[in-house]
């Protein structure tokens, strides 16, 4: 039985006060119940302070993106055993704005999918397609190359220990959420890409929905048979709405 995860991409916004603000309301409106977890991704430059926030909580620790690599002269960027250390059980990598405005490859994500692994931090691998590949009905293969990088690199078994996010980005803060049966399709489809692999594991995996969810939308996402969570921006940067998501995973 998978369980949900409700994972809040902050992305590039707020203050050390604001980030410990948000952190405290989401720690003391934490739902009651089990069969869900909740996971907050600040900036890095606000993890240490977030960390310490979420100390003696459930609330998981995560960063957006990370390097491939271990150390050295690689400036500007963080490695995986850095955001170990300040507390990070999860990272993001793949994000559809990474792939956009940072050119990352589908290889180098698969990279530091593998570099995550390696130092027990659990990845979030995102997927999913613009509009213009909807439209020309190439969703699936688009998805597919993108799996295919990591499923190439790492192989299946990779997955036992990983999150996938299916995140059309025609979706993401626009306010355009994909229906509850567009998302359930695409879903579907990767954990049936995976099940070509190794049928069970693909069971086990967890595939959360990324893409203008709030707490609106949320109950009828988390309803459907493939749908495991939600990656959430915009609605994670305020507690009340956060929570109400983290009610839903708790209700369903
Ligand atoms: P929004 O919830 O703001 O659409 O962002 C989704 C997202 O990109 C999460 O990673």
């Amino acid at each position: 039985m998978r369980e949900f995860l409700i994972a809040g991409n902050w992305k590039m916004n707020g203050s050390i006060a604001a980030s410990e603000e948000l952190a405290a309301g989401i720690v003391a409106g934490m739902p009651e119940g089990g069969g869900f977890r909740v996971l907050v991704c600040p900036p890095f430059p606000y993890l240490a302070a977030v960390s310490r926030q979420l100390e003696g909580s459930a609330v998981a620790l995560g960063a957006q993106n990370v390097s491939a690599h271990k150390a050295g002269a690689h400036t500007g960027e963080t490695s995986p055993s850095m955001l170990k250390d300040v507390g990070c059980e999860f990272v993001i990598v793949g994000h559809s704005e990474r792939r956009a405005m940072y050119g990352e490859t589908s290889v180098q994500v698969a990279t530091k999918f593998q570099a995550a692994q390696a130092n027990g931090l659990t990845p979030i691998l995102c997927v999913g397609e613009t509009l213009q590949e909807r439209e020309a009905g190439t969703t699936e293969s688009v998805i597919n190359e993108q799996l295919d990088a990591v499923l190439d690199a790492a192989g299946v078994v990779a997955f036992a220990a990983a999150v996938i996010a299916y995140e059309p980005v025609w979706a993401i803060g626009t306010g355009k959420t994909a229906t509850p049966d567009q998302a359930q399709d695409v879903h579907r489809h990767i954990r049936a890409r995976l099940a070509e692999e190794d049928s069970a594991l693909a069971e086990s995996v967890q595939i959360l929905y990324g893409g203008s969810m709030k707490s609106e939308n949320a109950s009828g996402l988390l309803a459907m048979p493939d749908i495991d969570g939600g990656l959430i921006g915009g609605a994670s940067l305020q507690a009340s709405d956060f929570l109400a998501i983290a009610g839903a995973a708790a209700q369903g």
